[in-house]
């Protein structure tokens, strides 16, 4: 397969997840994918290396020589990976960025998953017609967050790790604990019900939406919901993660043409 990175709106986005690692080389421009994403499971353990030879294998399946961007479930400064929630400990402090670009001859930008998940919904999916305080979760192994102000992102907000009655509110509801319990969606909204009224006591947002891959089911869970502010489903489901990631990488590299964008989409 050949896509070249020729084009400056063109990035590829790689989404590192727990089970998967997904890329595509995406068109940051209009959200969109180039060629069909490619898969890999996740390798045991995910450490650094074996993660980043991964990231080799999807450069040269693509045949790419551009910018690269990473979304990774782990807070991120400056390309290190500074926690390890739900992923190995190695990757506690560790220079993420160095080493990818070191295995992959490209440049890295690396963003927290949620984050960039949350920047595509922004731009391309349900958050697009929306400002003030709009809070992104997303619900799988653990529960990331990603907040908007007006557009802007407060980036590594971590809200899964947030205490709701004595407990984290990703050990509380996560779509992980939902299965590992086999709770009914109506068990399950219950505690998710929770953990969007405590950080809406604390944010007052004007919006939440909710990703991950129960997104597709909200129809069975939404309607539990008491909360009074209103709750929608990511819309862009699977690609999210990709897309974000490669917008992350473009808003790394040009804030301010990225702020333009994010001033308003279509
Ligand atoms: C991590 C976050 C991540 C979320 C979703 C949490 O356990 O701490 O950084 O965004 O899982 O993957």
């Amino acid at each position: 397969m050949a896509t070249k990175s020729t084009k400056p709106s063109q990035v590829l986005g790689i989404d590192i997840g727990g089970s998967g690692i997904k890329g595509a080389p995406v068109d940051v421009d209009q959200g969109a994918l180039l060629a069909p994403r490619l898969r890999i499971p996740t390798p045991r353990p995910a450490d650094p290396e074996a993660v980043a030879d991964v990231l080799a294998r999807l450069v040269d399946h693509f045949e790419w020589s551009g910018p690269i961007g990473c979304a990774f479930p782990a807070v991120i400064k400056a390309g290190v990976t500074a926690t390890a929630a739900n992923i190995d400990e190695s990757w506690i402090g560790f220079d993420a960025r160095r080493l990818f670009e070191s295995k992959t001859g490209c440049p890295v930008s690396l963003s927290n998953d949620a984050d960039a998940a949350g920047q595509a919904e922004m731009l391309f999916g349900a958050g697009r017609h929306h400002s003030g305080t709009v809070i992104m979760l997303t619900l799988g192994t653990g529960i990331g967050s990603a907040i908007f102000i007006d557009d802007h992102l407060v980036p590594n907000t971590e809200l899964g790790h947030l205490v709701v009655r004595g407990k984290k509110a990703e050990h509380r509801a996560s779509a992980r604990v939902r299965t590992e319990r086999q709770w009914s969606w109506k068990q399950w909204a219950k505690r998710l019900d929770e953990v969007l009224n405590t950080i809406a006591q604390l944010f007052h947002p004007d919006l939440f939406i909710l990703g991950g891959g129960v997104s597709k089911k909200h129809h069975k869970y939404l309607p539990y919901l008491t909360t009074e502010v209103p709750v929608v489903p990511a819309e862009l489901r699977n690609d999210a993660g990709i897309v974000g990631a490669a917008l992350a990488c473009r808003s790394e590299h040009s804030p301010v043409q990225e702020r333009s964008l994010l001033g308003r989409a279509s």
